[in-house]
C-alpha cells in the first residue's frame, strides 16, 4: 500500500517539493511546529513548517540551523509567514530573515492581498533555466480560506509592486520580466475549517470552487505551468485524506492532529487534554488579534471556559463604549475570574508592553479613546490565557486558550484502543504515514468494488 500512498497527490509537486508524500503539516504559531517536528517530517518524506508565528529572529534562525544540521541536504522544510498589515515593516523583515537564511518553501498565511514584501521573496528565488523555462529558487505556498485571496495569488505580481521593487534595485530585471509570466504562488492550500483562525469553509465547497478558478485564471494567462491546490481543515482520518484526494486535491495538510504530538512544542498538560477529545469539543470565539473585528478562532472547548468567556468579552465590547459604562457586577466578576487581578493592574501590564515592542503611539491613543482601551484590556486577556497553555495550564485551568478543530477528536476515535491513544505514543511522521496509506488502501478498495 506504501506504493499506492506515494502516488497520491500530484507528481510534479512531490517534485518540486521533494517530498515522498504530498502530504505537509502545516505551521503552528509559537513554535508548536517545532524543529523537532519539521525535523521528523523531514525525514520521513513528507515536509513541515516552521511555527515562527510569535517568535524572535534569533529562535528562528537557531530552529533553521537545527533543522539543517538534523536534515540531509535534500530533504525539504519550510517556514511560515504571516501578513501583517499593520506593521509592514516587521513582515519585510521577517522576509529579508527567510531570504538571508535561503529559505526556499514558505507558508504565507492571513494574507487578504499579495503585499510588497511577499512579492520580493517571491521574485528573489527567479531565474531563467537554459532550456528557457523559469526556475523557481523560492516556493511560496499560500494558505487561503477564500476565493478572492485565491484570486490574488494565482494572478502574477501586481505589475505596480514590482516596478517599486526594481526602481528601488531590490529585485533584478531578469526577475521582474520573469514575474510577468508566473502566478504569485503555484501551490495554494486551500483551507477549510480548522483549528486556530478559520473562515468556517467547508472543503466539499471550497476546494472545487477554487478548482474552477484555476481553470479560469490559467486561461486568461496562458500559464505554462500547472496551479496546484491542496486541501487542509477537518484533515485527521484516512476517510477524511481519501476525500481530499478523490475530489482533486493535489496535496494535503493537517494541523490539529499534529499539536497533540511527541514532536509538537506545547506543554504535556495540554496534550493530555486534547489526545482526550472528541469531534464536538471545540468552539469558536473572536481572536485575540484581530479581536475588534471579531474575525474568528477555533478553541478547545472541553474542561474550559476559555471560549465562553472571550465570546462574552466580544459581546460586551459590542455593547459598552468603555470598561467603566459596563455594569459594575460583570467588571468585579471578570476582575476576579477571568483576569484574577484588577483591571488597573492588567492596564499597567499592556503599557508596559506597548512600550517594550516600541508602540508607544497605541498608548495615547487609548488614553484618548475609551473604546479602544476597553479592547486593549480585553486582548490582554488573550495573552494571559495563551501563556498559560504554555507554561503552566494547571495554575489556571478554566482560562486555557488551546487552538485545535475537530480534526484532532476525528483522529482520537481512529486511534481509540491502538497504541497511539496516548499521544506519547503519536509521531508526527509515523501519523502521517498511517493516514495516507489506509487512505490509499480505502482507494484502492472502493475502485475495485467499481471495477
Ligand atoms: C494550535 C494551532 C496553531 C496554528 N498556528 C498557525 C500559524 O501560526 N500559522 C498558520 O499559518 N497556521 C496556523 N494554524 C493552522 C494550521 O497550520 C493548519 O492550516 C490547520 O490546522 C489545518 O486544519 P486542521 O486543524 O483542521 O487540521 C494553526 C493550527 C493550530 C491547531
Amino acid at each position: 500500500m506504501d506504493r499506492v500512498a506515494r502516488r497520491l497527490g500530484s507528481e510534479p509537486f512531490r517534485r518540486d517539493f521533494g517530498v515522498d508524500y504530498a502530504y505537509l503539516s502545516g505551521s503552528m504559531y509559537r513554535g508548536i511546529a517545532s524543529k523537532e517536528l519539521v525535523v521528523a517530517m523531514g525525514r520521513s518524506g513528507f515536509m513541515g513548517f516552521l511555527g515562527a508565528a510569535g517568535l524572535s529572529h534569533d529562535r528562528v534562525r537557531g530552529d533553521i540551523a537545527h533543522i539543517r544540521r538534523e536534515l540531509a541536504p535534500d530533504r525539504p522544510f519550510g517556514v511560515n509567514l504571516l501578513c501583517n498589515l499593520q506593521d509592514p515593516a516587521r513582515e519585510s523583515a521577517n522576509v529579508e530573515l527567510l531570504i538571508g537564511e535561503g529559505v526556499r518553501f514558505v507558508e504565507a498565511s492571513a494574507f487578504v492581498k499579495v503585499t510588497p514584501a511577499l512579492v520580493r521573496y517571491h521574485l528573489s528565488g527567479l531565474r531563467r533555466a537554459p532550456d528557457g523555462t523559469v526556475v523557481r529558487g523560492s516556493r511560496i505556498l499560500a494558505k487561503v480560506s477564500r476565493p478572492e485571496v485565491a484570486r490574488e495569488f494565482m494572478r502574477p505580481a501586481p505589475a505596480e509592486i514590482v516596478a517599486g521593487l526594481l526602481a528601488e534595485g531590490r529585485v533584478t530585471p531578469e526577475q521582474a520580466e520573469l514575474a510577468r509570466g508566473i502566478p504569485v504562488a503555484q501551490d495554494l492550500c486551500i483551507e477549510a475549517d480548522s483549528g486556530g483562525h478559520t473562515d468556517r469553509g467547508v472543503p466539499t465547497v471550497l476546494l472545487p470552487s477554487t478548482q474552477g478558478l484555476r481553470r479560469d485564471l490559467t486561461r486568461e494567462f496562458g500559464y505554462a505551468e500547472a496551479i496546484r491546490l491542496g486541501s487542509a481543515g477537518g484533515i485527521g482520518t484516512p476517510q477524511a485524506v481519501a476525500a481530499a484526494f478523490t475530489m482533486g486535491a493535489d496535496f494535503v495538510m493537517t494541523g490539529s492532529i499534529n499539536q497533540c504530538t511527541v514532536e509538537a512544542g506545547i506543554t504535556d498538560a495540554v496534550k493530555d487534554r486534547l489526545q482526550g477529545i472528541d469531534v464536538q469539543d471545540t468552539d469558536y470565539c473572536p481572536a485575540g488579534d484581530m479581536f475588534e473585528i471579531g474575525a474568528l478562532v477555533q478553541v478547545l472547548k472541553k474542561g474550559v471556559l476559555f471560549p465562553a468567556r472571550a465570546n462574552k468579552l466580544f459581546a460586551l465590547y459590542r455593547t459598552y463604549d468603555s470598561w467603566d459604562a459596563i455594569p459594575e457586577g460583570t467588571r468585579r466578576q471578570i476582575q476576579d475570574t477571568y483576569f484574577k487581578r484588577s483591571v488597573d493592574e492588567v492596564w499597567r501590564e499592556t503599557r508596559e508592553h506597548l512600550e517594550r515592542t516600541g508602540r508607544v503611539a497605541e498608548i495615547g491613543r487609548a488614553e484618548r479613546s475609551p473604546k479602544r482601551k476597553m479592547a486593549l484590556i480585553f486582548r490582554w486577556y488573550y495573552g494571559y490565557t495563551s501563556r498559560l497553555s504554555f507554561s503552566d495550564p494547571e495554575r489556571d485551568p478554566a482560562n486555557v486558550q488551546v487552538h485545535t478543530g475537530p480534526a484532532l477528536g476525528s483522529f482520537n476515535q481512529w486511534a481509540k484502543g491502538t497504541p497511539q491513544e496516548s499521544w506519547r505514543n503519536r509521531h508526527v511522521d509515523r501519523m502521517a504515514a498511517g493516514l495516507m496509506r489506509e487512505a490509499a488502501e480505502i482507494l484502492t478498495q472502493r475502485l475495485n468494488a467499481l471495477a
